[in-house]
């Protein structure tokens, strides 16, 4: 497949690093099926962007939903190859507050959504070649966010450090089908998963990086793209850290 005639699948296409990512990957003339459990507005975008663009409503944590949208998407573009997986639900409780039922859904929306997406988008790539996936971590899981505040706490920080460990599984399952798996661990980025940060989190965050300030949805999509397109052909089974060097800075 020319690199100019990708099909992508965007989740979490209704907001922040979703919809940052859709816009992305038709900016590079890409046709795109976005997913998101809630409506998705294309009324912004460029009539050149909407005649390569279907949107479909799916929970990702329910495996039918995650096979009907993959289908829904051969069935409009023929194939799929490439996977843009953001779809998440943030958890902000902290130990006190958390309780099961918060924990199983992080998982669930979170770990258990993003292997079905991935099965089934892997099952739609290996009948045309091969395609590659990117999937969600996040730089809570090397700062151990205790919640709060509008901040990632242990439901959330659990089902980002799973991300990991499902990255390199699938990497290592699907390499026999030509799909590559990597996954971008972003820093915090204005979304609306970072819109409960007060005023000293948002700063605490941007002094933790060597840019000093909070990411943009777009500096995480244009990675993600990067990941899916063949110019990235040798990475696998990585998890990219776009984070504003807040690596160094823990
Ligand atoms: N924003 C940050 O600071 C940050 C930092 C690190 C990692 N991340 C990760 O990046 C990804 C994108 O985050 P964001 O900030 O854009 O979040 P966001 O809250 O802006 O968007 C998440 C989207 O996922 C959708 N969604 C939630 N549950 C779903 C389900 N069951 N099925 C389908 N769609 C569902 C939501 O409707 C929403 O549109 C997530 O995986 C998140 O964990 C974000």
């Amino acid at each position: 497949m020319a690199e100019q005639d990708k099909v992508v699948i965007v989740t979490g296409a209704a907001s922040g690093i979703g919809a940052a990512s859709v816009g992305a990957a038709l900016d590079r003339g890409w046709r795109v099926c976005a997913i998101d459990v809630n409506e998705i507005d294309v009324g912004g975008l460029p009539s050149g962007h909407v005649s390569r663009l279907i949107a479909t409503r799916a929970d990702v944590s329910d495996a039918n939903a995650c096979e009907a949208a993959v289908e829904a998407a051969v069935g409009e573009f023929g194939r799929v190859d490439g996977l843009i997986h953001m779809a998440a639900v943030h958890s902000t409780k902290t130990w006190r507050e958390l309780d099961a039922a918060e924990f199983a859904r992080a998982m669930a929306v979170n770990v258990t959504g993003s292997f079905l997406m991935a099965q089934a988008c892997a099952r739609a790539m290996e009948r045309t070649g091969g395609g590659a996936i990117v999937l969600a971590s996040s730089g809570s899981i090397n700062v151990s966010g205790v919640g709060g505040h509008g901040r990632g706490g242990p439901a959330y920080v659990s089902s980002k450090a799973a991300i990991v460990g499902l990255t390199r599984a699938l990497a290592r399952s699907f390499a026999p089908i030509r799909v590559r798996v990597n996954a971008v661990s972003p820093g915090a980025t204005r979304t609306a998963m970072t819109a409960e940060y007060d005023e000293d989190a948002l700063r605490k965050v941007g002094e933790r990086t060597l840019v000093n300030r909070i990411g943009e949805a777009r500096e995480i999509a244009s990675v993600a793209c990067f990941l899916v397109s063949d110019e990235s052909s040798y990475v696998v089974g990585d998890i990219i850290a776009v984070n504003g060097g807040g690596s160094f800075g823990l």
